[in-house]
């Protein structure tokens, strides 16, 4: 398995903080191209390996961690898709409003969907903020609660696997049409900073 994110912002670099703390391998792309990340893999280590996006859109896990308008863009060059896992963490906002775009009441991680067909699509690290996202999983005796969803179980198991190992506890709350509603932006369950006992 190997993972990618794109996006080397704010959710981005939380989600390369995680891996890195827990020993797992990641590489990252942004716009601005590899020799930018230098810094981020300074400080984060070794297992965070700056990346160019058409490398990171060959991972068999793609983690976009981009703004909502520039998912087309950045997968535009993706070769088949051939059932690899695109892990969907954008909320879909209108700035400067900051209001939940107007789908038409559909997910937004469908849509991200039809960009990636081929491509087994899982909602996952898009609920917290990112500085919440990016501090210890472990929290007050519990694990912090991270949700998922997606319309293939196998993906979303190899998801919750991975936030597993990043030490959060996940909540699958069932596929986009139910799960992906719940858990995008303008839902209660967003921001909310949960943790689990057990
Ligand atoms: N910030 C939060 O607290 C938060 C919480 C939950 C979910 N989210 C969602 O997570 C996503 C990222 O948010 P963010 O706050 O991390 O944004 P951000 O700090 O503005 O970072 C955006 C990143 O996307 C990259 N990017 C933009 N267009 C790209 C393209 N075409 N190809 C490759 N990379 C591209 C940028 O590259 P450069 O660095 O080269 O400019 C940058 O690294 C958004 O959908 C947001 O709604 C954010």
């Amino acid at each position: 398995m190997t993972y990618a994110i794109i996006g080397s912002g704010a959710i981005g670099t939380a989600l390369a903080r995680q891996f890195a703390r827990s020993n797992i391998d990641v590489s990252v792309a942004n716009s601005r191209g590899p020799e930018s990340l230098q810094g981020l893999v300074a400080e984060l280590g070794s297992h965070v390996t700056p990346t160019t996006v058409p490398d990171a859109l060959k991972a068999s896990v793609v983690i976009l961690a981009i703004p909502f308008t520039a998912i087309g863009e950045a997968v535009r060059g993706a070769a088949a898709w051939n059932g690899r896992i695109v892990v969907d963490a954008t909320n879909a906002i209108d700035f400067p409003a900051f209001t939940p775009t107007d789908l038409g009441g559909r997910p937004s991680t469908e849509l991200v969907a039809e960009m990636v067909s081929g491509a087994r699509v899982v909602k996952a690290f898009n609920t917290l903020p990112a500085a919440v996202l990016a501090s210890d999983s472990a929290q007050a005796g519990g694990r912090r609660v991270l949700f998922i969803s997606g319309d293939d179980t196998s993906a979303n198991a190899k998801i919750v696997g991975l936030i597993e190992r990043l030490g959060f506890a996940p909540i699958t709350l069932g596929p986009l049409a139910e799960g992906g509603l719940l858990q995008q932006f303008g839902t209660p369950l967003v921001a909310q900073n949960l943790v689990k006992h057990r």
